[in-house]
This record gives C-alpha cells, structure tokens and sequence, in this order.
C-alpha cells in the first residue's frame, strides 16, 4: 500500500483562482504535467484530447476578447463584469485547455472519448498539486459559445473538457461539504425497474 498517495488523494481540493500567484510552473514542469495528464484510459487509443497552454501576455489580450464577447453575447454591461471578463485567463500564471476532440468511430460511442478527457483533466489536476501547485479546473460561459471557443484556439467540433488554473497557492483552502459515500454506493440488487 502506499500510504502517501491515499493521503494526498484524501486531501486533495482545489485552489481558489483568485488567491494564484506566481511563480507558475516551469518548462520542465509542464511537460510533466502533459506527460501525466496523457496517461489516462483510452479506449481504441484515439488519444482524443489536446491541451492549449495560455501563458505571458497572451492572457490579457484573451480577456479584452472575452470581454467583447461578453457585451456581443449580452448587450452592454456594467465596468465591475467587463472587468472580471478581462481578468478570466490572468488570474493565475498558467491556465492548461483540456480540449476534446471526438471523432466518428465504429466501435467507440463519443461519450467515452470524453470520458477520456475528463480522465486527462483530473490526472492534469493532480500532477499539478503533485508538483506543489494549486489547481482549479473550470469551463465558464465561454466554453458553451461557439465564438467563444473559437476564440480560445479551439477548431469547430472540438469540445472545452475544461481550463485548469495552475499557480502557487500558500494559504487554507476550507473544506467544503462532501457526498456521503454511504448514499452513493448500493449492491446490486438485480434490473431496475421503470
Ligand atoms: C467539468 C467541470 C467544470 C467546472 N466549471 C466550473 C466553472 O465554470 N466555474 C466554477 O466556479 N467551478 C467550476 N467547476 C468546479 C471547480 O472545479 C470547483 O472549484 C471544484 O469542483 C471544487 O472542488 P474540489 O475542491 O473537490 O476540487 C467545474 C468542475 C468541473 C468538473
């Protein structure tokens, strides 16, 4: 058994974006992150995600994007909600697209290619906080506009499996309520009904 991984699994949690500083992870780092986050099950080995690094001043001219898109999307709106647009992808130093690229197959139904990329997200995650970083794994309104993932580099028929925040977080993160894995698991105790 390895006591160390159920102990940082037990803990794990996600970082406030807002609380994300620098420094971000380096070169090296990253591409263990990748390394790690391709790791994942992947039936048919269609490999059918990608990932986007938004890094460097790349991030404000996103945000002056997304905030334009915001008031197309919108009508117009108030300075404090343009503001917040401008800032969606400079919070923290390195913000990771997990992007899903599903493709026709015989075999495999597009369900389980983003299964697979949620896998990849979530191994993305921990290989973050593995390396000592805070991590938050979020979509955001823009995910769900054409225009929107356009903007951020995806092709059309790509999907946002999400943008995994990443930077150095030092402070308490509160825990939150979690399910009850009494409620969540049963026998089985034959076919359901109706
Ligand atoms: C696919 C997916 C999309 C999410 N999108 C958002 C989002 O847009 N905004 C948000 O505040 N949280 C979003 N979340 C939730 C954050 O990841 C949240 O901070 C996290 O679930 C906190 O729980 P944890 O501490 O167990 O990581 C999303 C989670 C998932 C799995």
């Amino acid at each position: 058994m390895n006591q160390a991984v159920i102990d940082f699994l037990s803990q794990r949690k996600s970082a406030p974006i807002d609380l994300m500083g620098e420094p971000g992870p380096s070169d090296d780092e990253i591409a263990t992150m990748i390394r790690i986050a391709s790791r994942v099950p992947d039936h048919g080995r269609l490999a059918p995600w990608r990932f986007i690094l938004y890094r460097g001043d790349v991030r404000h001219e996103i945000g002056r994007r997304l905030a334009e898109l915001a008031v197309e999307v919108e009508g117009p709106l108030p300075e404090g909600r343009l503001e917040k647009e401008r800032t969606r992808f400079s919070r923290a130093p390195l913000v990771i697209g997990v992007v899903s690229l599903p493709v026709e197959n015989p075999k495999i139904p597009q369900w389980e290619m983003f299964l697979s990329g949620g896998a990849a997200a979530m191994n993305l995650v921990l290989a973050a906080n593995a390396l000592g970083y805070g991590a938050n794994w979020i979509t955001n309104w823009y995910s769900e506009v054409e225009a929107g993932r356009a903007l951020l580099g995806l092709k059309p028929g790509e999907r946002v499996v999400g943008f995994v925040h990443i930077g150095t977080f030092a402070g308490d993160i509160p825990e939150r309520p979690r399910p009850d894995p009494a409620r969540l698991v049963s026998d089985y105790r034959g076919p359901a009904e109706g």
